[in-house]
């Protein structure tokens, strides 16, 4: 079940029927032991400006983190949770709108035994509600939407000039934001969206980028030998580099 709200901080839980979706139950009973990495509705409003301390705090970390990776439509944190566990010194949040989703990727984290993993109910078009300026060292954005069935759905697309302009303050100086679809109108929107937001191209990758980092909709591509895209790209005054 996705979310509806575009307000973050809206209550998520209090006025769904545990009993229609048992992620909701899931989550609810999680949030209220402390005992779930995931943050939604109201509870978000203690987080922004503080995500690095919140989450070694939940983790018992006894510093926080440096780094803080996000990645937006996390799925069941199949990447999200690969690459926790390869930089566990590096906070990772995964974003997604549906219930089951963000539950399932806690729950894949603590399987896991991961101590560097958090997930947020939100809708990432708000992002802007969630970090705040300079926050966020990394974006991963892997296979969006592409809303490509009717040619008039391709004003939900996330990724847009819009979208980088509010995801770009973000972005710490060295962050990178690596993205990915199947479709390859979406990678020319998002190519101009990026570059007309100061992105630069990233020539070097980096400690994450630099691995390949395959998601599970991606292998579905691959194994129908469907055509991928993909760029990464970093904030301001660095270079690019595209798969
Ligand atoms: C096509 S799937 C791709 C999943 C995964 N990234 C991958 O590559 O395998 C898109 C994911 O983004 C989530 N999603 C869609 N719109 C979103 C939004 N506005 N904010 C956060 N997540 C979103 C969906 O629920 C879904 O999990």
């Amino acid at each position: 079940m996705p979310l509806k709200n575009l307000d973050p901080f809206a209550s998520q839980l209090k006025n769904l029927n545990p009993g229609i979706n048992p992620y909701v139950a899931l989550m609810a009973t999680g949030i209220e032991d402390g005992n779930i990495p995931v943050a939604c509705g109201e509870m978000l409003k203690d987080f922004p400006g503080k995500w690095r301390e919140k989450i070694a705090g939940f983790y018992k970390r006894p510093a926080p983190f440096k780094k803080l990776v996000v990645e937006i439509g996390c799925h069941k944190g199949h990447v999200l949770c690969k690459m926790a566990a390869e930089h566990p010194d590096t906070a990772f949040i995964g974003i997604d709108i549906t219930y089951k989703r963000v539950v399932g990727t806690a729950e894949r984290a603590q399987k896991m035994g991961l101590k560097n993993v958090f997930t947020v109910l939100a809708n990432a078009k708000a992002i802007d509600m969630i970090f705040t300026p300079g926050e966020i060292d990394g974006v991963l954005i892997f296979f969006p939407d592409p809303w490509i069935k009717k040619k008039r759905q391709a004003k939900n697309r996330l990724v847009d000039v819009e979208f980088c302009k509010i995801l770009e303050p973000l972005l710490s100086s060295e962050a990178f934001c690596w993205f990915k679809t199947d479709q390859k109108i979406y990678f020319d929107q998002a190519q101009n969206a990026f570059a007309e937001n100061a992105f630069q191209a990233q020539t070097q990758p980096c400690e994450i980028t630099g691995n390949a980092y395959t998601s599970i909709f991606e292998q579905r591509f691959t194994e129908q030998n469907l055509p991928t895209y993909g760029s990464k790209w970093l904030r301001s005054s660095q270079k690019f580099m595209a798969n």
